[in-house]
């Protein structure tokens, strides 16, 4: 297999945020994948100032243009924020658009109710739809996440874990299948 270049980008900069907790469990699974390369993005390291929008905030964010550039597929990690996604992602989003195409992406939801930010998932598939990013049909759900972690960030049901590396291997096989795709044509 080709070595993959995937990254794990957070969707929230809220302080106090849970989402983190889950996105750094990914990003460690991802890691440990032979032939792939994983960086975890955390929007707070990102610079969006209010006063502008779209792809006029690529040249103050360099280092994210290259990540979506080289990535072969990406995992998307996000809070549901009154049944969608929060305005932090879909601004980091909007800074790229050919950078996106025929690339793959996992979704990763978090709430702490039950349903595990499925309505974030379904607002935030047409998003990416948009984007021209090819959406895994598994996708992963963390339900009460503000228990679902101890205070130093390990996971209290490992049935997560499986979870995960399925989440993986499904976007591993799609990112793996575009790349081809994009190198013959
Ligand atoms: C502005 C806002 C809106 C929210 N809306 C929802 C919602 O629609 N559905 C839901 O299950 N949880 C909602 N929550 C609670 C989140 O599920 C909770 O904060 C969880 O910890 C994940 O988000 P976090 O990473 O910001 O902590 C909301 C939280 C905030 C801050």
């Amino acid at each position: 297999m080709q070595k993959l270049f995937i990254p794990v980008l957070l969707g929230t900069s809220r302080q106090g945020r849970f989402s983190e907790k889950p996105a750094n469990l990914i990003f460690q699974q991802l890691k440990q994948r032979e032939n792939i390369e994983a960086v975890l993005i955390d929007p707070r390291s990102l610079n969006l100032p209010e006063t502008d929008d779209g792809r006029n905030l690529a040249a103050l964010n360099p280092e994210y243009m290259d990540i979506v550039s080289r990535m072969d597929g990406m995992i998307i990690v996000s809070p549901e924020y009154n049944h969608s996604f929060p305005g932090t992602l879909k601004r980091i989003l909007d800074m790229a658009d050919p950078e996106y195409k025929k690339k793959a992406v996992l979704i990763a939801g978090v709430s702490n109710g039950e349903i595990g930010g499925a309505r974030m998932i379904e607002a935030l598939n047409t998003v990416l739809k948009a984007l021209g990013l090819s959406v895994t049909q598994y996708d992963l759900k963390f339900f009460k996440v503000n228990e679902l972690f101890d205070v130093t960030g390990n996971i209290l049901d490992q049935t997560y874990i499986k979870k995960i590396e399925r989440g993986i291997d499904d976007l591993i096989w799609m990112s793996q299948a575009l790349k081809i795709a994009r190198e013959k044509n």
